[in-house]
């Protein structure tokens, strides 16, 4: 185990030579077991900003949810969020996955929070921990265990003695794992800051005085643990004065703390969206975002904290609701599987460079100077004491105009302000940073199929790849799932009961079964009148499958919504089978102990000759989740057991059955997919993880703009993708859950299927564009030069430079474009233009091929020529990543 850590390094210097290796080894343990990552500091707060270790901070955080990954995928994100910039990992707590069972937790695996924060210290992270315990975070039931619903007499998240004390207990547990751990960063561990509660703000008003009575309790107990670190309430107004209140939102720059003595902070930073099945896509825009945060810091914001930096995904059933698809990749920078998704990423790691060039006299002055420029254009200037003597300033200049370049003079200088940007002069003078002039790479995501490297594979193999041609296997097992009552554990009652009072979430399906009696009256009833009798449910959630005499009548897909479904019955006794189903349970609102599942209000069968039958008084055995559940057939020990039987090629889709196989997992180390568009609705299971739930669904064909601008307020449905397409095919597969071969995969497919179509699949950026002016401005890594910032040297002299790198393990196998001069269109589309400097794919090559990282500089200089005179000039390149072993066999291609 190497965690390098601060402390850890210091210690390696200073007594390797001495030590024997065992010892040393276990010197550098020490730091993983006793937690010390840091010197012991203290933090607090001012109005202006938090104090650590006594001094201000401007601060970057990474929002990680550790469950949404793998322990093995922690390390990689923790560092790639140091890398992107940030000071700061901040997650949830999840309660639900912590105590699963009431008094029993559980802290391992994924759910290993002491392992986590561990990560993050030892990379020289701090921490900002939000316990809640509730989260809302499009987690199944906002991360209350449903246990909670059963305790007697509770109400959430109000003046309620029982949920005070299991909110009270599960905090306290939190808090004190911390400290036993010796987290908290006066022990020496990362975590600065802690959240009670969550948006909290939102829904006080239903509960009235006890709402306010619960926000005061709350932050009393809180407080009262001692945690000795702040604790914030987001978006809470009336936040009592020793606790900070905070911002979530799109743009949190006019955000106001309730007082004086507070600083800023922007807790939930929305830099992309969730979605639903059968939704489009979300996307934020890089330069909207980095626009939002540079105003943040510019109109005196000290804490942002991006939401999400990683999403990643729900797995198993702990996606929220109604309707949360699996994947959670959010549109954040690292996407669903830990790749840098840019160039948000990249324009991102920019802007943070620049805030931290700006942190000196950003911490200096106790609030901004303001200067209008113009009537859609203002300056915000911070000037003071540096720490280490002379004076310290840094300005915002900000165009919040949606359509138009404005021109602006500043301290004597003028200055370019593309519409809805803001630049960043460290330096009062020179602009570092503007949000809209994206210099970062945009990297294009490539899915290939499992098998051979590309490179080894002729011309028709490849295209056979392309075109999905190789799927899992042409091996799979089937099993059918009874349709209806399948065990013992039946029970009979009159009545319908509330679903989740009898599955109490253990699986997302509720058999009802009631007998219904026809007679040869009621037949003929329906023949004369041409119309059958139908099933009528007042409200109804997620799912209902209605089947008569096992047959499957329908579905109703919907949250709360009026189900009617015409039935065919026999004379004599029928079966009427209902299933209810739950797709993520509810994740925000209030009363969400009362929200339940399954039907509401009064569900009958109209068109009987004698009158509607009130099947809400009707005797219903009824039966939780699948027989296929219960004796785990989708575990490696148990599977085996089950009568599975081969499945033939020409098998017709059919609803409810488990399908099993076995495949290999693909070489290298890339992130690993299944494709599983070729199926309807279902859960799936590796090794007997659970994957998560699969739906086919398809997103409305309407609402997906052509275009993006990045320009005006950004909303969840502006520049949406995916319209008209499945909302997810793919899939993740931790590597970590995989064995080099003869890995288990199970599926339990609801409405019918073709297995034989699932392919696994690997995912790497494969594609990488730049594209960089002369009128950009010089790197950031340039402004650390020494004479810079103390103006002796001319950042003006540096020229832009392109920067290129491929994910770690891989290289730039090949330069397919590139060409400095006047070149035309976007990543993947480039020309050139009138104008090209001959050289530019021999320059760019050399560079950068091979390598798994390169910087071209984009001047007359570099490309030895200046093919047009007197004429800006780009470099656009378009490259191809390959994994590193693989280039030789690409190279050569
Ligand atoms: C916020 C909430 C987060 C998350 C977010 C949307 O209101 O605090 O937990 O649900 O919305 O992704």
């Amino acid at each position: 185990m190497s965690f390098p850590s601060m402390a850890e390094s210091t210690r390696k210097a200073s007594f390797q030579w001495r030590i024997p290796p065992p010892i040393i080894a276990l010197l550098l343990l020490l730091p993983i077991v006793s937690g010390s990552f840091f010197k012991p500091f203290n933090v607090s707060y001012d109005h202006r900003a938090l104090i650590v270790a006594g001094k201000r901070r401007m601060l970057v955080s990474a929002g990680v949810h550790y469950p949404r990954a793998t322990p093995q995928m922690w390390p990689d994100l923790i560092a790639k969020s140091k890398e992107g910039g940030a000071d700061v990992v901040q997650t949830y707590v999840f309660w639900s996955g912590h105590e699963p069972v009431k008094g029993q937790y559980n802290f391992e695996g994924r759910y290993d929070l002491v392992k986590f924060v561990k990560l993050v210290g030892s990379s020289g992270l701090y921490l900002h921990l939000r316990i809640g315990p509730y989260v809302c975070a499009e987690w199944n039931f906002g991360g209350f265990p449903v246990w909670l619903r059963d305790v007697p007499g509770i109400e959430f998240r109000t003046d309620n003695e029982p949920f005070k004390k299991e909110m009270q207990k599960f905090v306290t547990k939190i808090v004190d794992l911390m400290r036993e751990a010796e987290l908290f960063c006066w022990q020496g561990g990362p975590v600065i800051m802690l959240q009670i509660e969550n948006e909290y703000g939102d829904v006080e008003k239903s509960y009235g005085q006890k709402g306010k009575d619960y926000v005061k309790w709350a932050a009393s107990m809180a407080l009262g643990l001692g945690a000795g670190v702040p604790w914030v309430m987001c978006k809470q107004t009336d936040a009592p004065e020793n606790i900070l209140d905070a911002c979530n939102g799109y743009y949190c720059d006019g955000f106001k703390p309730n007082s004086k003595t507070k600083p800023v902070l922007w807790t939930e930073d929305w830099d992309g969206w969730y979605t639903k099945w059968g939704g489009s896509l979300p996307h934020r825009p890089a330069e909207d975002l980095a626009f939002a945060v540079a105003r943040f810091y510019q109109r005196g914001g000290s804490f942002q904290n991006y939401y999400m930096y990683f999403g990643g995904t729900n797995f198993g059933r702990t996606s929220g609701g109604p309707f949360y698809i699996t994947s959670y990749d959010y549109d954040a920078p690292l996407d669903e599987y830990g790749l840098r998704s840019e160039p948000k990423w990249g324009h991102l790691k920019d802007l943070h460079a620049a805030i931290k060039l700006s942190e000196p006299a950003l911490v200096a002055a106790d609030a901004p100077q303001y200067k209008k420029l113009g009537s859609n254009q203002e300056a915000h200037v911070y000037h003071g004491d540096g720490e280490t003597g002379g004076k310290v300033c840094a300005a915002f200049l900000a165009n919040i105009d949606e359509h138009k370049t404005a021109y602006v003079k500043f301290n004597g200088q003028s200055y370019t302000l593309p519409p809805w940007s803001v630049s960043i002069l460290p330096d009062c003078r020179h602009v570092a940073y503007n949000t809209a002039k994206v210099g970062a790479q945009t990297s294009v995501k490539t899915v290939e199929s499992a098998g051979p490297p590309l490179g080894s594979l002729s011309i028709l193999q490849k295209v056979a790849r392309q075109n999905n041609a190789s799927y899992i296997t042409k091996s799979w097992m089937a099993l059918k799932e009874p349709i209806g009552i399948w065990g013992e554990n039946n029970f009979t009652t009159q009545g319908l009961l509330e679903h989740l009072n009898v599955t109490k979430d253990q699986s997302d399906y509720l058999w009802h079964k009631t007998r219904i009696s026809v007679t040869e009256d009621d037949i003929s009833f329906w023949k004369k009148n041409g119309a059958n009798p139908t099933l009528s449910v007042d409200s109804m959630r997620d799912v209902l499958r209605v089947f008569v005499n096992k047959q499957l009548s329908g579905s109703i897909v919907g949250h709360w919504v009026k189900a009617v479904q015409p039935v065919l019955f026999v004379q004599g006794n029928n079966d009427l089978l209902l299933l209810t189903q739950t797709v993520g349970l509810q994740n925000y609102g209030a009363f969400l102990e009362k929200d339940g599942a399954g039907f509401r209000g009064k569900a009958k069968l109209t068109g009987f000759k004698n009158g509607d039958v009130d099947l809400s008084k009707s005797s219903w055995t009824y039966q939780v989740g699948l027989k296929g559940e219960a004796e785990k057939v989708y575990s490696v020990e148990h599977n085996e057991k089950a009568e599975w039987s081969t499945l033939e090629t020409e098998a017709s889709p059919s609803i409810f059955m488990w399908y099993k196989t076995y495949f290999n997992t693909p070489d290298g180390t890339d992130p690993v997919v299944l494709d599983l568009g070729s199926m309807g609705k279902g859960q799936a299971w590796v090794n007997g993880h659970h994957i998560g739930r699969y739906w086919s669904i398809i997103a409305q064909k309407d609402g997906c703009d052509k275009t993006c601008d990045y320009r005006g307020a950004y909303h969840s449905d502006k520049c949406t993708t995916n319209c008209g397409k499945p909302t997810q095919t793919r899939y993740h597969v931790p590597r970590s859950w995989l064995k080099p071969d003869s890995n288990l995969l199970v599926l339990f497919e609801e409405t019918g299927g073709n297995p034989f179509k699932i392919s696994v699949k690997t995912v790497t950026a494969g594609i990488l564009c730049g594209q960089v002016s002369e009128s950009h401005y010089p790197p950031l890594r340039k402004w650390s030069t020494p004479g810079f910032m103390n103006g002796t040297m001319s950042i003006n002299s540096v020229a832009p430079e392109m920067h290129l790198h491929c994910e770690e393990g891989h290289v730039i196998s090949s330069i397919e474009f590139a060409s400095y001069g006047t070149p035309r269109g976007s990543c993947e589309k480039f020309s050139t233009g009138k104008c090209h400097a001959s050289k530019s794919l021999s320059i760019v090559s050399e560079a950068c091929k091979g390598r798994n990282s390169c910087f071209i500089e984009v001047s007359n200089a570099a490309f030895q020529s200046d093919p047009c005179k007197g004429t800006l000039k780009t470099l656009v390149v378009m490259a191809r990543c390959s994994p590193s072993q693989d280039t030789s066999e690409t190279a050569s291609d």
